[in-house]
């Protein structure tokens, strides 16, 4: 089969792979129809996460249909044929996070929890197409995918939606949903988001969902003017970094207190907010001094109000530094995150598109063959063609 593979940094190919087989009992393959790429990807991809092999399969936001279960899938559960999405975290359904509903965190499917238990002091799941250190799972920019305990990770979709109104639910609207549910929002409150990548997006709709009183979004109108713009359209308030400054238009926007909710959509890749903050940034990690660029999180702690909560979607893989900690404490912040616990979202959030709250489609840009899928990374980190989300068709 065809899929889409980690060269080496800035290096994606698509490549003739062998076809994925069922190699426990409870696997389905699942022949995939759709299948994107995400800002998770670019870490990997630009060379943040130092745990990828050369040949690794990229891809963890796919969906297709049931081609092979194992003989102990549950088949009141999956049967070949039905259609699924497939979430990013892969999880057993039993541990004790499952059982709370902790998806993400699942200690039972990452076969090299050696890496993060040295990493991060306690395991985290397996993901697909994310590195050696989530388990080293073959990904999903691919024809195929091997799908593990397939009764708890294939999702059965209905057959009325187009793909484009479903996928995201592997996990870009699951993590914008989560980003905002996490902050017990109220009616008359102020939400800030940083970043309007396809995360960002999907956290300003939900946060609008929830019943935000105001929401803004914030990015950089030079460079990513059309997102801006794209937020707009969905009703919140845009502030331009590079021609704004940020604190002083959030605090005119909040009656000066500051955002009672602020968002950090961007995760470790953020661009510095003054010319010196982008070099020390730069300076530090490749010194390795630092592992990520944590510009937003420094500046959404500094605007987010006092007694307020901090969410933070976007990944970060290791150290920061110059965390303005004493802010954090003294303001008494409430700090939200994690990887999406998509499973959990499921239901809920595929109500929400039946009943017309929200049609996920709105997001993509470009459909384009996934032998294409090089020139879909650049656009999309480029930000070329007013490029948003790119979805891989693995048939055309
Ligand atoms: N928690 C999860 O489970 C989960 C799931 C999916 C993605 N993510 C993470 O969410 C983040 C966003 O993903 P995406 O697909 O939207 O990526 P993206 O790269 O398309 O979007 C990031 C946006 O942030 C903007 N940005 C950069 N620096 C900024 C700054 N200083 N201020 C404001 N905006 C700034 C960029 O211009 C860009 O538009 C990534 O870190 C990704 O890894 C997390
Ligand atoms: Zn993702
Ligand atoms: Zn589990």
């Amino acid at each position: 089969m065809k899929a889409a593979i980690w060269c080496a940094p800035y290096k994606v190919k698509v490549e003739n792979v062998p076809d994925p087989k069922i190699l426990n009992r409870r696997d389905a393959i699942v022949r995939l129809t759709s299948t994107c790429i995400c800002g998770s990807d670019l870490h990997l991809v630009d060379g943040f996460v130092p745990f990828m092999k050369p040949g690794d399969i990229l891809g963890h936001e796919p969906m297709g249909i049931v081609e092979e279960v194992g003989p102990d899938v549950d088949k009141n559960k999956l049967k070949v044929g039905d259609r699924v999405i497939v979430p990013f975290p892969i999880a057993c359904g039993e541990c004790f996070f499952c059982r709370r509903q902790l998806f993400s965190c699942c200690d039972n499917t990452n076969v090299k929890a050696y890496i993060p238990e040295q990493a991060f002091g306690q395991t985290l799941s397996g993901v697909f197409g994310y590195s050696h250190l989530t388990g080293g799972y073959a990904g999903g920019q691919a024809e195929f995918l091997r799908v593990p305990l397939a009764d708890v990770n294939c999702q059965k979709m209905p057959g009325d939606l187009h793909d484009h109104q479903i996928v995201f639910l592997s996990d870009i609207y699951p993590t914008g949903y989560m980003a905002a549910w996490h902050c017990n929002i109220q009616s008359d409150d102020t939400v800030a988001v940083w970043g309007c990548g396809p995360v960002g997006q999907f956290t300003i709709r939900c946060a609008m969902l929830l019943g935000a009183g105001k929401v803004i979004a914030i990015d950089n109108g030079r460079t990513a003017g059309y997102r801006l713009k794209m937020a707009a359209d969905a009703g919140a308030i845009t502030i331009d970094n590079r021609a704004e400054d940020v604190y002083e238009r959030l605090m005119d926007l909040s009656a000066g207190i500051g955002p009672d909710v602020c968002i950090d959509a961007v995760g470790l890749e953020s661009h510095g907010h003054s010319p010196m903050e982008t070099v020390y940034d730069k300076v530090e990690t490749n010194l390795m001094l630092e592992s990520d660029r944590p510009a937003v999180l420094r500046q959404a702690i500094e605007c987010c109000r006092p007694g307020g909560t901090l969410s933070i979607p976007g990944v970060y893989g290791g150290f920061g530094n110059k965390i303005p900690l004493g802010a954090l404490m003294n303001k008494g912040l409430t700090i939200k995150t994690g990887q999406t616990h998509v499973h959990r979202f499921v239901p809920e959030l595929l109500d929400f598109v039946r009943k017309g709250r929200i049609d996920p489609s709105f997001v993509v840009t470009h459909r384009i063959p996934l032998s294409q899928a090089p020139y879909g990374y650049h656009i999309f980190r480029e930000k070329k063609d007013d490029c948003v989300k790119v979805v891989l068709d693995p048939a055309a």
